[in-house]
């Protein structure tokens, strides 16, 4: 039986999944960036990221950036790109970078916007959901980062 396609939990599911680029960072928002200018962003990136298929999260807060971005290698790659190249925020910092074939973590946010007290429920919702063993291990060492400080000491060493 489980070869019959489409059945939930077989051992075909990883065969099926994409290959997806996975950039997780934060930065360290330019001055004059407010919430406003974080919603601009947000609205851009949900109306560019359903065309290239990305997906992810974006947390904001005490003038740090978080973000978890999933999607085609190469769109993640323009994108990394464009960050890089972006004035409005600074400082970028990579947290983790991975290529691999597992399912998205986040299908259905174009790129969500979560406040920072929610980014801990939001990663551990994702943990507990994920079955990869990449994506356990990517999101353990993130909640370890969040776990040993504020937010907003992410980017410093
Ligand atoms: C914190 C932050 C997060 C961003 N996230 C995205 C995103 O998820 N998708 C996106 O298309 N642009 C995002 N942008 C905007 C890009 O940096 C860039 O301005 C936009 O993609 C246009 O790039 P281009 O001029 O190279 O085409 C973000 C910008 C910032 C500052």
């Amino acid at each position: 039986m489980f070869d019959e396609p489409g059945f939930p939990g077989g051992p075909d599911l990883d065969d099926d999944a994409p290959i997806l680029d996975t950039f997780v960072y934060c930065s360290r928002a330019a001055e004059g960036v407010d919430d406003v200018e974080v919603d601009r962003i947000i609205e851009w990136s949900q109306r560019r990221n359903a065309k290239c298929e990305i997906t992810g999260v974006l947390v904001f807060g005490s003038g740090v950036f978080f973000q978890w971005i999933e999607g085609p290698p190469a769109e993640v790659k323009k994108l990394i790109a464009s960050l890089h190249g972006d004035p409005r925020h600074y400082d970028i910092v990579t947290l983790d970078r991975n290529v691999e074939q597992r399912e998205r973590l986040y299908p259905n946010w174009e790129m969500e916007r979560v406040g920072p007290d929610d980014i801990r429920a939001v990663l551990l919702d994702a943990l507990d959901s994920a079955e990869d063993q990449n994506n356990i291990a990517a999101l353990t060492r993130i909640v370890a980062h969040l776990d040993s400080g504020p937010l907003d000491t992410l980017g410093r060493t």
